[in-house]
């Protein structure tokens, strides 16, 4: 199991550029499916998740090949199998993006549920509800969705909860829907917009997209396009906290900042000093003091969950106390037990976070539990005095490309340990 060895105090200074968005590519690589004509997508991250994404549609008989530029052709006309088998679907729980495509090109689906993980149970009874009124026969046994349709039938949804994927399967089951479908309390996040934007181009008609409340009109079919994947705002703002934590400057290029406004505002208010062009971010923190701020997470536009546990680490090591309230999923705050680690001072009350910044992060042997707390635990790192050894980062991987060489090109000592 690979670590990542990072020794701490080297503020970080310079440019990298931005990957494509795995929140997007994900959903996008799972819309080819509603189409016989191959399609390019562009600009996909080189990702675990993106590889297991790939992997399923591989799975499925659909030809996938990567260019070398890492565009991704995806060819459905040799599919065999409508099914999601559960050792893909467990390592990866946004396979489950491939049932709604799956149903309303084919009329038939089965899809390993997705278990819980290590933030939350996670359930997807919203997917399943949105198809069930949209006309589809779905069981749920041993472990699997199994779904039929004759044709699926447009009509009204509400979403008792905001949920993007929720939101992305039940979109991509309209388009090729009979009729007209409305989805109410749809989730605003820039990647839906992306999947909207990318469905567009095949032939969807949608209205909406980034709205709460997104209208499409069914189409008998779609043709394949060349779609470009937007750059991964998480991504960006990751290594925009890493720059402020550590007092340096960073120049983010193919970075998106319209998608960023609650994190830029935070970092500002922060201390940092930003500026942002049409597809670049830079932030300045030489010289200046880090400030703690508050944090409380919402569905998009508010602040991004998924942003959470980098501004517990920023905290840890910002001047003052804060609170960090999560709001979105139930046990997302497994990287503060490894925070305490290296010395922050944080206490746990109920769904938030109390954190006390301290002068001096200390290095330790720690471990990564998902994803963004992998993340959160490398920036610590990279302020704590002395060595750090982060177990476990195949978690990183999912989410962070070349996280290490892209840290080390802006100067950080971070090696991996094999
Ligand atoms: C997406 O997960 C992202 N993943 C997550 O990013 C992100 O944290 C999350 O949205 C919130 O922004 C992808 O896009 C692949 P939800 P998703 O459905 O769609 C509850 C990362 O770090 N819910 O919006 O699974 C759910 O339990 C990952 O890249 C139901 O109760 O999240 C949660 O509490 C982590 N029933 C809330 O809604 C449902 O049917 C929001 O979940 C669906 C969701």
């Amino acid at each position: 199991m690979d670590k990542l060895l990072i020794v701490g105090g080297h503020p970080l200074h310079g440019e990298i550029r931005i990957s494509g968005s795995k929140n997007a590519a994900l959903p996008i690589l799972a819309s080819t499916l509603l189409t016989e004509t191959p399609m390019l997508i562009k600009n996909v991250p080189h990702l675990r998740d993106i590889t297991t994404m790939v992997g399923l549609l591989g799975r499925m008989g659909v030809e996938v090949t990567v260019d070398d530029k890492l565009n991704v052709l995806v060819d459905t006309r040799t599919i065999n199998s409508y099914s999601a088998p559960y050792d893909l679907v467990k390592t990866m729980r946004a396979s489950v993006l491939v049932l709604g495509p799956l149903l309303t090109r084919f009329g038939q689906a089965e899809v390993s549920l997705p278990g819980g993980c290590a933030i939350g149970s996670r359930p997807v009874n919203l997917h399943i509800q949105g198809l069930r009124q949209m006309g589809a026969d779905i069981s749920v046994e041993n472990g699997y969705i199994r779904a039929r349709a004759e044709r699926l039938q447009g009509t009204t949804l509400y979403l008792d909860l905001v949920t993007v994927t929720g939101t992305e399967n039940l979109l991509m089951a309209a388009v090729l829907a009979e009729g007209a479908t409305i989805i109410e309390n749809a989730a605003k996040e820039p990647e839906v917009t992306d999947l909207a934007k990318c469905l567009s181009s095949m032939g969807a008609k949608i209205q909406g997209a980034g709205t709460d409340t997104i209208e499409i009109q069914g189409v008998e079919r779609l043709l394949g396009a060349e779609y470009e994947v937007l750059p991964d705002r998480i991504e960006a703002g990751t290594y925009l906290v890493a720059a402020a934590m550590t007092g340096g400057y960073i120049k983010l290029k193919s970075a998106d900042p319209h998608s960023l406004d609650a994190v830029l505002a935070k970092l500002r208010e922060a201390g940092a000093h930003i500026n942002t062009g049409d597809n670049w971010i830079e932030l300045d923190m030489r010289g200046r003091s880090l400030r703690a701020v508050d944090i409380h997470t919402s569905p998009y536009p508010a602040f991004p969950t998924d942003m959470q546990a980098q501004f517990c680490a920023l905290n840890a090591v910002a001047e003052g106390i804060s609170t960090v309230t999560e709001t979105v999923f139930e046990n997302r705050f497994m990287h503060v037990q490894e925070l305490h680690r290296l010395g922050a001072n944080i206490r746990l009350e109920g769904n938030t976070a109390i954190c006390t910044g301290v002068k001096q992060l200390y290095g330790a042997p720690v471990m990564a539990t998902d994803l963004r707390a992998s993340a959160s635990l490398v920036l610590a790192a990279l302020v704590a005095k002395g060595e750090t050894l982060v177990d476990r980062i195949y978690h990183l991987d999912r989410g962070y490309e070349c996280m290490e060489e892209k840290l080390t090109q802006l100067g950080g000592e971070v090696r991996r340990i094999p």
